[in-house]
Parts: C-alpha cells; sequence; structure tokens
C-alpha cells in the first residue's frame, strides 16, 4: 500500500526519519549505546577483534564505506570494506580475531549470504546488519543487529541506506564504548547527535519540491557526477548509483581529492556536478579543499549543484544551486546529504516517465550469483 504517495520509493524516503530513529530504539540506555542483540558476541569477544571486514554489495556496501570512517575512528580497529562478490574468489586472510560484518537489506543476497558462510568457514566471527527478521544471512550468522527501516518494496533502496548506517554507528559506539577509546561523555555526545538526526531528516525532505524542479530542467542531461569527501565520498556514489539505476543515465562519483588525478578532464561545459560540502567547522579543514573543488570545475563550464550546511555562506558565490542541510558534525552530515540525492534519482527518473519502482533489467533481491 502506497499510503496516498505517487510510489513506494516515495514513501520509502518520506519514512528515513523514521527509520533512522526506529533503529535507535531500545538501544540506548543511560544516554551510552547497549544493543542487546549483540549478546553473541560478548564484550570480550569485542574487545578481542583486531580487524572489522564489512561485505555487501551496492548501496550496502556504501553505508558500510560510512561506517567504516566512524568505527575506524570510534572504535580505533582497522576496518576494510569489501564487495561481497570480490571477496569470496580472493582467499582472504581471515583469523578468529576478524569480525566480518555483512551488511544486507533483504538478508538474502546470494554473493553476500556466500561471504558470510566462506568467512565462518574460515573461523571469522559474524555480525548481521538486516533489515528483514529471519532472513537467511542472519541466520548464517553468531549476531544480528536489525535495521527497523521497515519492508522495502521498491527496488532502490532508500531508508534501509540511512538505517543501516545508524545500525554501524550504534555498533562503532558500542565498540568504543567496550574498547575503552570513547569515554562516557563522548559517546553521549555521538548518541545524542544520532538521536537528533530524525528531526533534521524531516526537514530535510522539506527541499523535496525544489528538487523536482530542478529534474524538470534536468531531464534530457546525459551524464551527471557527484564529489564527496570523507564520509561524503561514499554519499556521492551512492547519488550515481541512484541516477544509474533509476534515470539510466550515465553517473558517477568521486572522492572530491581525486579530481586532479583524472576525472577533472571530464568536465566540460554545462556538465552537471553535484557536490557534498563538508561543514565548515570540519576539524579536517575539508570544507575548503572542497569548496576549491568547487571553483577549478567551475571555472572549466561545470553547472555546480552543492549540497551544503544552512549558513554555510563561502559556496554561494561558487555554486548554481545550494540544497542546504542542518547544521551537524561532520559524521551525521552523510545522513542528511543523502536524502536529497534519493529524492533526485527519483524525480529525474519520474520527469523522464520512468517506473520509479521497478526500474529495467532489476531485481529487488539478487538471489543468484
Ligand atoms: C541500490 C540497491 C542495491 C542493493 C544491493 C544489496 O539502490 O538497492 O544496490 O543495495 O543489491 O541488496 P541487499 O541490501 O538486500 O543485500
Amino acid at each position: 500500500d502506497k499510503g496516498g504517495w505517487s510510489s513506494f520509493m516515495a514513501k520509502e524516503i518520506s519514512e528515513e526519519p523514521e527509520a533512522v530513529a526506529k533503529t535507535i530504539i531500545g538501544r540506548v540506555e543511560d544516554g551510552l549505546v547497549r544493543i542487546p542483540e549483540l549478546e553473541g558476541l560478548d564484550a570480550d569477544t569485542l574487545r578481542d577483534i583486531d580487524r572489522v571486514v564489512v561485505i555487501a554489495c551496492g548501496t550496502a556496501a556504501y553505508a558500510g564505506m560510512v561506517g567504516k570512517y566512524a568505527i575506524e575512528q570510534w572504535a580505533r580497529v582497522p576496518v576494510d570494506v569489501e564487495l561481497a562478490h570480490e571477496f569470496r574468489y580472493r582467499e582472504p586472510v581471515l583469523t578468529e580475531r576478524t569480525l566480518v560484518v555483512s551488511i544486507s537489506q533483504s538478508g538474502e543476497t546470494m554473493d553476500t549470504l556466500m561471504a558470510v558462510k566462506y568467512a565462518r568457514e574460515q573461523g571469522a566471527r559474524t555480525l548481521s546488519i538486516c533489515n528483514t527478521q529471519g532472513a537467511t544471512i542472519p541466520r548464517e550468522s553468531d549476531a544480528v543487529v536489525y535495521t527497523h527501516a521497515g519492508p522495502e518494496v521498491a527496488v532502490a533502496s532508500t531508508k534501509a541506506f540511512v538505517a543501516q548506517i545508524t545500525a554501524m554507528y550504534l555498533f562503532g559506539i558500542q565498540l568504543g564504548q567496550v574498547r575503552g577509546t570513547l569515554d562516557d561523555s563522548r559517546a553521549r555526545g555521538l548518541v545524542r547527535e544520532l538521536q537528533a538526526v530524525p528531526d533534521k531528516l524531516a526537514s530535510v525532505l522539506a527541499s523535496g519540491e525544489r528538487i523536482r524542479e530542478m529534474a524538470k530542467w534536468m531531464a534530457d542531461t546525459q551524464s551527471v557526477l557527484f564529489l564527496g569527501r570523507h564520509v561524503g565520498y561514499p554519499v556521492a556514489l551512492e547519488g550515481a548509483l541512484k541516477l544509474k539505476e533509476l534515470a539510466y543515465i550515465h553517473a558517477e562519483g568521486f572522492a572530491a581529492g581525486e579530481l586532479k588525478h583524472g576525472p577533472i578532464a571530464l568536465i566540460e561545459p554545462g556538465q552537471i556536478v553535484f557536490v557534498i560540502v563538508p561543514s565548515p567547522r570540519d576539524p579536517n579543514s575539508l570544507h575548503a579543499k572542497v569548496v576549491s573543488n568547487i571553483q577549478e570545475i567551475r571555472a572549466r563550464g561545470a553547472r555546480v549543484i552543492a549540497i551544503a550546511e544552512q549558513g554555510d555562506a563561502a559556496v554561494l558565490p561558487h555554486a548554481d544551486e545550494v540544497i542546504r542541510i542542518p547544521l551537524a558534525s561532520p559524521f551525521f552530515e552523510p545522513l542528511l546529504a543523502v536524502v536529497p540525492l534519493h529524492i533526485f534519482g527519483m524525480e529525474l527518473a519520474a520527469a523522464k516517465g520512468l517506473d520509479v519502482d521497478q526500474p529495467r533489467n532489476l531485481a529487488k533481491s539478487v538471489t543468484v550469483e
């Protein structure tokens, strides 16, 4: 039931705030993270692991990339993210101190399932982050943290993505608490930031109408690029994947720092480039670097659509359009910045008269290798 929405995808995007909120519920106690379902992996095990390997496909893998930045920062454990279908066929090095975290909305993706089975055979610990109760991947894992995004019907994943990041963040905070790399006051601060995301997301949804107007003038476009840095990089990849699968437009996401190593040659007058701009308060000063990237591509005629924090005036002289997101500290920006890109993918497909819920050649869950 589309509940009055024009598509399941529109309904599911509108549920992104709720997907985050419901994934947090029951996992915070006295301001700190306590995920009851992690019991299959007790505190000793969590203290003992020396590496995390995230395996997933598509959008779920991008959620894993966002999680990598956070878990490394908060729990000081090395994290690798691998596409499940690449992982299994190259004899990866795994030990009983490796924690393999799989991320899957359906819990039935064959590539991911086979990678989890392989990891178990090698003696690694396995944690499943999954949106579907009782699915095969969680049943094959030592522990499962469900994302509570609710059923996702549209083929393109949206609300599951923000719920997956939320689950990875909860896990990363708990890991930091257990391993002593996050003291209570820092952990509490992160929890508060996460809890503030749903309200902020609700205000991002209000930009939908403007994005629809933009999508209309872009309907004939042949190629769109997306740039981001740090946790904004996987968001750029996610924005590009949505355009490919929904609007059948050639799209690519790049880490903005990579521009000068090749992709800037693609920029010609009229090229549309979405740029996810880090907050001006970013401790790594990535904001200035990304603003200078914008200047470089603008000087070559690109049309720049910036996704930038409220009040960030530095982007104004350089961008053709600015979509605003509420203030948040760097790790919480991807949860906000991705929503305009989800809306954009959907609206561009709609502007081209395409079926946004059921793109050609795709199935909701890929149960073959
Ligand atoms: C993109 C999309 C796919 C899935 C991927 C993994 O919008 O939906 O890339 O994310 O097929 O699916 P799950 O999460 O079910 O394992």
